[in-house]
């Protein structure tokens, strides 16, 4: 079972969305697990103390390397093997290729940073994995795990109702997805292209192909570009 390990500063925003809708009764079936753990815990002294100035001088505060190494030691079985992601506005772009390999495996542990970042040398000393869900800064990196389990999630086996929906769609093909259409048929001076309407399959297969082709070309052209 995919199993997700969060630690974070905020244990109170979980599961939030991800006990909703299709994540929420997927965690309900228990096709996949959430354990969300507060790194205060690990806090130091009378006032369970995570953070400190940055060393060299500088606005805000960096949680310290002793509080969060301790808090994922105590995490993390030795044995365990599920990628350790930091989630961050420095890290890797989050794209739907690692989302699918995420989904594929045991499950992740995610650690959500708060304040200007964490100590660097527990990014390194425990093997962190920096991820970004986009380029802008969030408040803290609880949103960003939030979306990342709500990609991986709906991946797993089962909790789709109709396999086709996961690989049909925008980036599984490379492409953005095609327009789509439902009733009525014609909506304030608007109508559904009538090659949707023709029964004709092999024609609405290629109709959709264009269509997916012109939106990725004037949307995101960078998808095309052969190293992307
Ligand atoms: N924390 C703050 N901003 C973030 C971002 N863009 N991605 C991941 N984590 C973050």
């Amino acid at each position: 079972m995919f199993r997700a390990t969060l630690l974070t500063l905020m244990p109170d925003m979980f599961p939030g969305p991800l006990g909703q809708s299709l994540s929420g009764d997927a965690l309900a079936r228990e096709l996949w697990a959430l354990e969300v753990r507060d790194i205060r815990a690990h806090g130091l002294g009378r006032h369970r103390s995570v953070d400190d100035s940055p060393a060299g001088g500088g606005p805000g505060m960096v949680i310290r390397a002793d509080v969060l190494g301790a808090a994922l030691d105590d995490a993390l079985a030795p044995e365990d093997a599920r990628p350790r992601l930091l989630m961050s506005p420095r890290g890797k772009p989050l794209r739907q290729e690692r989302v699918r390999e995420l989904a594929a495996g045991e499950g992740a542990i995610l650690v959500c940073g708060r304040f200007e970042g964490v100590d660097e040398r527990v990014i390194a000393g425990r093997g962190l994995e920096e991820v970004s869900i986009g380029d802008y800064v969030l408040s803290g990196g609880e949103l960003a795990a939030m979306v990342l389990l709500d990609a991986c999630v709906r991946l797993i086996p089962g909790v789709m109702g109709k396999l086709a929906s996961g690989s049909e769609e925008s980036f599984e093909s490379g492409l953005l997805e095609y327009p789509q259409y439902t009733r009525p048929r014609d909506w304030e001076g608007r109508s559904i292209p009538d090659v949707l309407l023709s029964g004709d399959h092999a024609k609405i297969a290629r109709w959709r192909r264009e269509e997916a082709e012109r939106l990725t070309r004037e949307r995101r052209p960078d998808l095309l570009a052969p190293d992307g």
